[in-house]
């Protein structure tokens, strides 16, 4: 029996990407280790949207090497670096014994195989851009025992936003035929799952048969399904019909993802984002008026080329305007292949102190938005799911509210139920409080047998 360990980094994809990984080592008799040290192989699942994430994956990189050394464990990695960088990561590092891309998850029996028998280098990054790809059907065994899962409806993006590195890891786009979504998400039910979140880059411009409202509207329907999330969308592709969705089934979350980006015309136009702020406004209102009380979080970039302290001034003022739940926002970090990173001396480029400075104002800013509305929560009861054991404090219990909230609380409730919860204190990031009703209990499924089975994600942003 071999051991293996995964890393992984950056988006949701990468995380179910990692899970697929494992299901495919788990038929080839591998277990998986909570702990490099003792791995027969060790895979990066890599990230390349910053130039820190990169960073990261180099760093931790160096860790491994010794257990390399000393045990002669294998070394994989796989992911958008991997699929970025191809075979000149072999180059870079000369002991990583294998690459591949993200469509070539289903080889590694093969490379761990060639890897090790013919003592040769491997590299696998072969796009399959087609609607030939075959989305590799998740086990539902892997997600037993868990509240909520990922479901995959789209691989790759086909916009171009100037500063992204997406199309050049993750192709075209291709959608997954809605017959396989609902399967899967059948399947995930049968194993206790309540809430699913369906992804993909831009799952509004999703093309499997049925429009992404259509399919967000079957997957609330099917049986046991409690809620329906799903992640990301870009603002030019959010349509009525899709707002129309969020006004007629309430099993759909009322959170919502909507990157903006920025809050200036001219650098949204230098990003190529395809809308403008008053555009991305008037969604946003006929969003919230289907749906009051949604949640709306997003994500920023400050310090994009040219950007000026009035551009940011408007990312500022947008940000008191919309009143985010919350914001990720990040550095603009130039990368390989970008318009934005060729472009980035032309347009100018800000200082790094400009572009820290900026985002200490704005997350500064959005903290304090968070806060209040967290706190108006306080003497409010909220419905919760609950996921398990609080991760700050074994006897409390966590869940999160339909609009998203993270709750620690309280009270004897097992996972996968549906309870009430007095809210007695808040902070930016999560609720507090005291369990009050049961509402629902958790569905009657089979425990785990493998119940180690996911223990190797590690996700880091
Ligand atoms: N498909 C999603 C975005 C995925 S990347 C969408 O279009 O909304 C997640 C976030 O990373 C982006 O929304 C953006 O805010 C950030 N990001 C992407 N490229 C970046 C770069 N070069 N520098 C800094 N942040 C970046
Ligand atoms: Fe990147 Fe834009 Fe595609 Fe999002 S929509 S993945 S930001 S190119
Ligand atoms: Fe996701 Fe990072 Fe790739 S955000 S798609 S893992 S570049």
């Amino acid at each position: 029996m071999k051991r293996y360990f995964i890393h992984t980094f950056g988006c949701q994809m990468n995380v179910n990407d990692t899970l697929r990984m494992s299901e495919v080592l788990g038929r080839m008799e591998y277990v998986p280790t909570p702990t490099p040290e003792n791995a027969d192989l060790i895979i990066l699942n890599t990230c390349a949207i910053r130039e820190k994430a990169e960073e990261k994956m180099l760093s931790a990189l160096g860790r491994y090497r010794p257990i390399k050394l000393s045990r002669g464990a294998l070394i994989g990695v796989g992911g958008c670096v991997a699929q970025q960088e191809k075979q000149k990561l072999l180059k870079k590092v000369p002991y990583i014994d294998f690459v591949f891309g993200p469509d070539a998850i289903a080889k590694l029996p093969e490379m761990v195989q060639k890897v090790r028998t013919e003592r040769a280098r491997v590299v696998e990054t072969a796009w399959i851009d087609s609607e030939e790809y075959v989305f590799p059907r998740a086990d539902p065994e892997t997600s037993r025992g868990k509240v909520t899962e990922f479901v995959t409806v789209m691989k790759g993006c086909d916009n171009v936003c100037s500063f992204c590195v997406v199309p050049h890891t993750r192709g075209r786009e291709v959608s997954r035929p809605f017959v396989e979504v609902l399967g899967e998400v059948r399947d995930l039910v049968s194993v206790g799952v309540r809430e699913v979140t369906l992804i993909g880059q831009n799952v509004n411009s999703y093309r499997g048969g049925i429009s992404f409202a259509q399919l967000l509207l079957r997957v609330a329907e099917v049986p046991g399904i409690l809620r329906v999330r799903f992640t990301t969308s870009h603002p030019h592709d959010l349509s009525d019909e899709l707002i129309d969705a969020f006004r007629t089934q309430p099993k759909i979350a009322p959170h919502f993802h909507l990157p903006v980006q920025c809050g200036s015309d001219e650098v949204l136009e230098r990003m190529k984002r395809d809308y403008t702020i008053a555009e991305y406004l008037e969604r946003l209102e006929k969003l919230r008026a289907a749906r009051p009380g949604i949640a709306v979080t997003t994500d920023i970039i400050v310090g994009f080329p040219g950007e000026t302290e009035e551009d940011f001034e408007q990312t500022m003022r947008l940000t008191e305007q919309v009143r985010f739940e919350n914001q990720f926002s990040f550095i603009f970090s130039p990368r390989p292949k970008t318009v934005a990173g060729l472009k980035e001396a032309e347009w100018g480029a800000i200082p790094h102190e400009v572009k820290i400075a900026r985002l200490e104002r704005l997350q500064k800013l959005q903290r304090s938005i968070s806060g209040e509305i967290m706190q108006a929560q306080v003497g409010k009861e909220v419905e919760v799911l609950v996921e398990g054991a609080s991760r700050f404090d074994s006897g409390r219990r966590f869940g999160r509210t339909p609009e998203n909230r993270t709750v620690n609380f309280d009270g004897d409730a097992p996972a996968g139920s549906v309870v009430k919860v007095k809210v007695e204190r808040a902070s930016p990031n999560a609720l507090s409080g005291v369990m009050t009703t049961m509402i629902e209990p958790p569905p009657d499924v089979k425990p785990p047998v493998r119940e180690s089975f996911a223990l190797p994600v590690l996700a880091e942003a």
